[in-house]
């Protein structure tokens, strides 16, 4: 009995234990079939996702690019609603490249800096036919180099006629975009060509950008350039609404598509209509361009880009200068400024044979539209004190309306413009303003003269400091002999310290070191760095924020490159480009402040003048002390990382060429060599650390055998260069 007892207690656990371990089993399948439910949901969700995104980027490069919109706008309303929509209930699923990412980000505090992957640069001008024509002779005499004796590399035949890719010159503001994996990842502006200021989230809104690539093989790295403007309508629109609102107006499509761009809401930015054509491309990785110009745009147009339909190819300067006419005699019908058109060389291979002179390419040039001109009375005439002591007289005028400003001040450039326009005071002139350069008084209305003008002369004291006045031989230019007891030279001399392409002293403008000059806050660059804040704020239209921020700013401006800073002593005839190749040959101050004027004629770009205005300029006592104060004070200027020897081996060694090379042209061999670093010069030298002599070498190898200079064949320089 109790053996059958024990079997019913036996079956009763192992009937429970099977039926706990089947509801245990089915709890943990259900699970199992919510999850995957829950995934499914998900990965529909993901997947209409990318239907709107493609939808909505196809609907968007339709309108905005190609300018054949194909849904009503309602249609296009909808489909970015129902993304919002999605977007909104799952902010985890919104991507940077969600075409609702147009509308603004929150505001910054600032534009960060970053440095394009190629430098952007800028272009030559020409004004009229002869200069296009010399333009295309020049580029004709490189291309076939002909030596000393007559013969040639013939790289191109005279014959040929050379062809280039012309378009508009957009009157806008340069940007630089930048795409990883086809997606918009930077844009930034121009700035000093090499870095230039972060405005990511204010290009997102524009609508001609695309913020993801279309069509096959997308690079993994792409750089493309262009202008970013406001077409002109959408100006006269923005400049009526602010009419009526009793809000200041902007002076021209450039400046209000500058204002729009360099905003720190880009809420803002997206309020305006700004627009894109793109032009060039900067660094490309992971797909091979085309070879030619022209071909590049259609493939950058394949990717989604917006390109200026008025773009063609035309063959010689003449198709250049048909094409000048063609495009000057529709320009009031384009919908958006320009002030110009430009001329490509179209072949990238002869671009980059071409190559630069300092930031502008040797293949490429702007023709420029005849400077906007207006006629207006010279009422008097002062003279202007520049940095260097040098005079300038400026008319005072009649205001007057030209090419979107007023102008109330010219330049006449010096006395010997004045004697050749034969201006003088009480005149009818016509001024001139072309782009952004200072209007100037461009010349006389001969019949409206009055009996009663009077001479234009040239003080004999400076109208600042009294000091006498002096023209040097030779010169055009007379100048204040006072030097820096001069407070017209101070000042400037300060301004030019801390304006932009210097120090790049945020919130120190012209005005405020007026102020601070004539309140004897400051007499020099160095006293800058002692101003206190309490100081600041007690001066007029200066409150405490500002003035902290003066002070921030300062702190920030200690630590320059070593070339802004050489750039920012104004020294005479240094600017950008010498300051940046004499730091990067001295790589110190010291070593530049120690050089004699033959080492400093090794430099690039240093000829015997600027040689000795720098090293007169080390040599007075005066600017050695403000040199010591302002490194006391804590500047210190950052020194150019050392190129690796392999990197640069020929740095410091200066070469001639001459005679004729068979296997590669001497541009060709030039180019090569400073791309190792080294000078190449036109005369030999006891300097010259080679010459590199082809066949029929002539005065230039009986020369270096004189001096004793080493001579090199070719073969010789082909081992050199390797
Ligand atoms: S090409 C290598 N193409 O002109 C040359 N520039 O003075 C780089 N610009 O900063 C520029 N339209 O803002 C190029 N079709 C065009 C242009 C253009 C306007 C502006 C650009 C640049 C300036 C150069």
């Amino acid at each position: 009995m109790r053996c059958i007892n024990d079997i019913y207690v036996i079956e009763f656990c192992v009937g429970y234990t099977l039926f706990i371990f089947f509801i245990t089993l089915m709890f943990f399948r259900l699970i199992q079939y919510c999850d995957q439910m829950t995934t499914k949901h998900d990965q529909n969700l993901i997947q209409q996702l990318e239907q709107l995104h493609k939808t909505l980027h196809f609907h968007n490069h339709r309108y905005y690019v190609l300018d054949d919109p194909e849904l009503p706008d309602s249609e296009y309303d909808k489909l970015l609603r129902e993304l919002q929509a999605i977007e909104a209930q799952h902010p985890e699923l919104i991507t940077p490249d969600s075409p609702s990412q147009r509308v603004g980000a929150p505001p910054l505090s600032e534009f960060t800096q970053v440095t394009h992957l190629l430098p952007m640069l800028s272009l030559g001008n020409a004004f009229n036919e002869e200069e296009v024509m010399a333009f295309e002779k020049r580029l004709l005499d490189r291309l076939t180099v002909t030596d000393d004796n007559g013969s040639s590399d013939e790289a191109i035949p005279e014959a040929t006629p050379l062809e280039y890719a012309v378009e508009p010159k957009l009157d806008g503001l340069a940007v630089s975009l930048l795409y990883e994996n086809g997606v918009l990842v930077q844009g930034a502006t121009r700035g000093d060509g090499e870095t230039g200021e972060n405005i990511t989230e204010n290009v997102r809104t524009i609508n001609s950008i695309p913020l993801k690539l279309t069509g096959d093989n997308i690079p993994t790295t792409l750089e493309v350039r262009g202008e970013i403007y406001m077409p002109k309508a959408s100006f006269e629109a923005l400049n009526a609404k602010a009419r009526e609102q009793g809000e200041k107006t902007f002076v021209n499509p450039r400046n209000a598509a500058a204002g729009s761009i360099r905003q720190l809401d880009s809420k803002i930015t997206a309020s305006r209509n700004l627009a894109m054509y793109c032009y060039a491309t900067g660094r490309v990785v992971g797909f091979e361009m085309p070879k030619k110009h022209s071909e590049s745009l259609q493939q950058l147009a394949k990717w989604g880009f917006r390109i200026c339909p008025d773009s063609k190819v035309v063959n010689g300067a003449k198709g250049c200068l048909e094409y000048f006419e063609e495009i000057g005699a529709k320009r009031d019908e384009l919908s958006y400024d320009i002030d110009g058109v430009v001329f490509k060389i179209n072949s990238f291979e002869l671009q980059q044979q071409l190559g630069f002179v300092s930031r502008a390419p040797r293949w490429a040039i702007a023709h420029k539209f005849p400077a906007q001109e207006e006629m207006t009375l010279l009422k008097d005439v002062e003279f202007q004190v520049g940095r260097t002591g040098a005079l300038t007289p400026v008319a005072r005028l009649e205001p007057v309306f030209v090419g979107g400003v007023t102008v109330t001040n010219a330049t006449l450039h010096n006395m010997d413009e004045i004697e050749r326009k034969d201006v003088r005071i009480g005149d009818t002139v016509i001024v001139r303003r072309a782009g952004d350069v200072i209007p100037e008084v461009a010349r006389v209305v001969n019949s409206k003269r009055p009996s009663d003008v009077k001479h234009i002369v040239m003080p004999s004291q400076c109208p600042v400091c009294e000091s006498s006045v002096i023209q040097i031989e030779g010169e055009a230019v007379s100048r204040c002999s006072g030097g820096l007891i001069c407070p017209a030279q101070q000042k400037q001399a300060i301004k030019h310290f801390a304006s932009r392409k210097a120090l790049d002293i945020d919130g120190l403008g012209d005005k405020l070191v007026e102020q601070l000059f004539d309140e004897n806050l400051i007499k020099n660059i160095s006293d800058l760095y002692s101003l206190k804040s309490s100081q600041l704020s007690q001066l007029e239209r200066m409150g405490e924020k500002s003035a902290e921020n003066l002070i921030a700013a300062l702190e920030a401006s200690k630590t320059p490159t070593l070339a802004r800073f050489i750039y920012s002593m104004g020294i005479r005839e240094v600017g950008e480009t010498t300051a940046k190749s004499l730091a990067n040959h001295y790589r110190s101050l010291e070593a530049i402040k120690q050089a004699d004027e033959e080492s400093l004629q090794q430099v690039n770009d240093v000829g015997p003048i600027v040689a000795s205005h720098i090293v007169s300029f080390f040599k007075q006592q005066h600017n050695n002390q403000i040199i010591e104060a302002l490194i006391n004070s804590g500047v210190s200027p950052i020194l150019p990382a050392k190129i690796s020897e392999d990197a640069l081996p020929l740095t410091g060694k200066t070469y001639v060429i001459t005679g004729t090379l068979s296997d590669i042209g001497r541009s060709e061999a030039k180019s090569q060599l400073e791309a190792l670093g080294a000078k190449v010069s036109g005369s030999v030298s006891k300097n010259t650390t080679a010459l590199i002599a082809g066949e029929k070498a002539g005065s230039k190898l009986t020369k270096a055998q004189n001096l004793g200079v080493e001579v090199l064949d070719e073969e010789g320089m082909k081992k050199l260069l390797k």
